[in-house]
Formats: C-alpha cells, structure tokens, sequence
C-alpha cells in the first residue's frame, strides 16, 4: 500500500480508486442501459454514460494538477456494486422488475460516487486546492443529478408498474431464490466486509443521496 503520512497522500488514494471506479462504470452502465426496457430509464443511463466519460477526463486533469501519473488502483467498493448489479441481471423478472432492479443498482454506484467525490471535494478545498476542489464539486453535482434523475423515473411509472402481477406467477420464482439463498453465505460477507472497508468515506458525502434512495425505497415498498 501506498504511503499515506499527509491528507495530500490520501487525496491521491482516492483519485486513484475514482478513476477505477468510474473506469468499472464504464463497462457496467452500457450493460445495465442494455438490458432496461424503460425508454426514460434506458436515456438516463445512456447519457450518465457520455457524463461518465467527461468524468474519466476531470480525473485526468487532477492527476495533472496533482503532478501524479493518471492511473487506477482497483475499487473493491465498486467491484462488489458492479457484481451484485451483474447478478441481478441474471436473473429471470418481470421487465418493470427488472428495471426498478437496474435503478437500484445505478443509484448505488451513484451514491458510493457522491460519497467519494463529496470527501475528495472536502479534502481539496481543506488543502487549498482550488482548481481541483472545482472539478471535484463539477461531478459531484452530475452525479447527485444522475441519482435524483433515476429516483424521479422510478417514482413516475417503474415502481407502480412493478408491482402489477406480484402473486400469481411467483412460485417458481420463490423456489429459485430460496435455492439461491443457501447458497449465498459467502458472497453476502465478502459485500459486507468490502462496504465495512469504505465506511469512512459513506459517512462523509453521501446525505443528499441518501435522501432519494430513501425516497424509491418507500415507493417500492408500497
Ligand atoms: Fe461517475
């Protein structure tokens, strides 16, 4: 691990799992607009995509204004949400199903990111880093409007369409996911622990994220 005696070397730490992370959701947002049957939700992704792009490039320039070569160190935090959103994928469902699955998913690799830009944004501004702290803030903000944007699709059609047609066909579906169940242990606590490592950084940036999630959660539950 690198050597982390100054706020400054922990910055770079987590530009470096950034612009990892924000390479894994350059594969995982193509998938998961490929598989969204919801024109609305299916546009939302794509265009967080061409954003993510631009992100990739805001990295870039802080590595330049930084002094330090633009490169990644792996994000076990968002390999962990891109695993779980893959396996959800596999999985047979209802098409409202599966896109209120494909919300979910996006909003939590959204609200790690607003955690993480939210700290990296804070720690900058701490460090007199101005320019940095600018583009910093500059996708924190795309990111907090990705996630209000995916909560307003889902509360205006997903959520409701998704609950249509829960009790007649979902025998055989129940048997599936008592089977999976069993065999789930082990995947369950290598998530738990890989969300235990970035404790911190949720604690810090997340609030506004937090409030939308929270917001489909109560939608769907009804
Ligand atoms: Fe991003």
């Amino acid at each position: 691990m690198a050597e982390m005696n100054t706020l400054h070397d922990a910055l770079v730490d987590e530009i470096k799992d950034l612009f990892n992370a924000e390479k894994q959701m350059l594969k995982a947002l193509p998938k998961l607009a490929k598989n969204a049957t919801n024109p609305d939700l299916q546009e939302a992704l794509e265009s967080h995509l061409a954003e993510t792009q631009e992100q990739v490039g805001r990295l870039e320039q802080i590595f330049e204004l930084l002094d330090e070569t633009a490169r990644g160190k792996h994000c076990a935090g968002m390999a962990g949400i891109v695993e779980e959103g893959n396996d959800m994928l596999s999985e047979e469902a209802e098409d409202a199903v599966k896109d209120a699955c494909i919300v979910a998913a996006a909003q939590r690799a959204e609200h790690y990111e607003i955690a993480a830009y939210g700290t990296c944004a804070a720690w900058a501004t701490a460090l007199g880093l101005e320019e940095v702290a600018q583009l910093l803030e500059t996708t924190l903000e795309e990111e907090k409007a990705a996630d209000e944007k995916l909560s307003a699709i889902a509360e205006a059609g997903i959520n409701e369409a998704a609950t249509a047609g829960t009790d007649s066909e979902d025998e055989d579906g129940e048997d599936e996911e008592e089977g999976e169940a069993e065999a789930e242990p082990a995947a369950t606590s290598s998530r738990a622990s890989a969300s235990a490592g970035r404790g911190a950084r949720s604690a810090s940036g997340s609030g506004n994220g937090g409030r939308s999630a929270k917001s489909n959660g109560r939608r769907r539950a009804n």
